[in-house]
Order: C-alpha cells, then structure tokens, then sequence
C-alpha cells in the first residue's frame, strides 16, 4: 500500500477523530511499530484530536512520515486558532481539566510519544507536534 508523506485534515466532529486514529493506525503497523507502540501512538493522537476538538474549536491534523540515516518515524501535528493554553505547565499536569475531562491527555500524549511540542498563544491557538521513532526495516 503507498503511503503518502504527509496527510492532513480538518478535525471538526467526531467522525473526524475516528479517521485520523484509523489513518494513524494504518500508518504505524506499515512502518511496523510494535502493537504496543501502534497502541500507545492512537491513544496520543487520539487525546490530541480530541483536544483541538472540543478545547480548540475545531482545527487540522497533519500526519507525517519522517526519515532520518538511522530512523524513521511518525510525526502528528494538531493546530488549532481556539483559545490558546495561558499556561502550558499547568495544562501538562495529570488531573488538570478547564473541562470535563479527566486531565490526563496532554501529558499522557507527551509520556506515550518520544518528542512532544507545544506552542500556544492566548486568543490565537494551539499546535502539538508529537513523533515516534522506530528502526528502518
Ligand atoms: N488545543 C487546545 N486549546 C486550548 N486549550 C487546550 C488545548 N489542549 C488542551 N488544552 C487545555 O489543557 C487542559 C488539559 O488538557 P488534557 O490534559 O487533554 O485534559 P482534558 O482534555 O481532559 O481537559 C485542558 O483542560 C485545556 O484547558
Ligand atoms: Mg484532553
């Protein structure tokens, strides 16, 4: 199966959710991640999807094969022009929720990924960009 380098879309509802955790799954049992890793890499996006969802408003996730001599890994970005986060420590810490939530998502998203991004500015928006790294095969 070809595998695109790059493939992004709008996260608008929860039908849009679905498609990047099954983009996302596809992707990762083609670069032959572990099951484990498969797992742990839906389970980030799928809390960062969530996120630009219903903290955002609404934005794009963009999927991304990345290569480097040694690795290879997937890279997902989430951006959104919601709110914004005043402040990024505080949103990373376990049990912090400005919603119903149980505030595990973004620091999960950062514990299951080997590189996490964060930038945000108030009243502008948000982008994640989280990658995991696997050997070349
Ligand atoms: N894309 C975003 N835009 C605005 N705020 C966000 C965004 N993502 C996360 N946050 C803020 O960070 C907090 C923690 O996020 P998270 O750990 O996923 O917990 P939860 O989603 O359960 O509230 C959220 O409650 C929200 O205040
Ligand atoms: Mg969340």
């Amino acid at each position: 199966m070809a595998v695109k380098s790059q493939e992004e879309r709008s996260i608008a509802n929860e039908d849009d959710i679905l498609d990047v955790r099954n983009s996302v799954k596809r992707v990762t049992a083609l670069l032959n991640f572990s099951l484990v890793n498969q797992t742990k890499i839906i389970s980030a996006a799928s809390e960062l999807a969530r996120n630009t969802l219903e903290h955002g408003k609404g934005g794009k996730s963009i999927i991304q094969l990345v290569t480097e001599p040694e690795r290879i890994g997937i890279r997902l970005i989430f951006e959104d022009t919601g709110p914004g986060i005043p402040d990024l420590a505080r949103a990373l810490e376990d049990g912090y929720s400005t919603g119903r939530g149980m505030g595990l998502g973004l620091g999960g998203a950062k514990r299951l990924m080997d590189d996490f991004d964060i930038e945000s500015k108030e009243n502008e928006g948000t982008r994640v960009t989280v990658t995991k790294w696997t050997e070349k095969n």
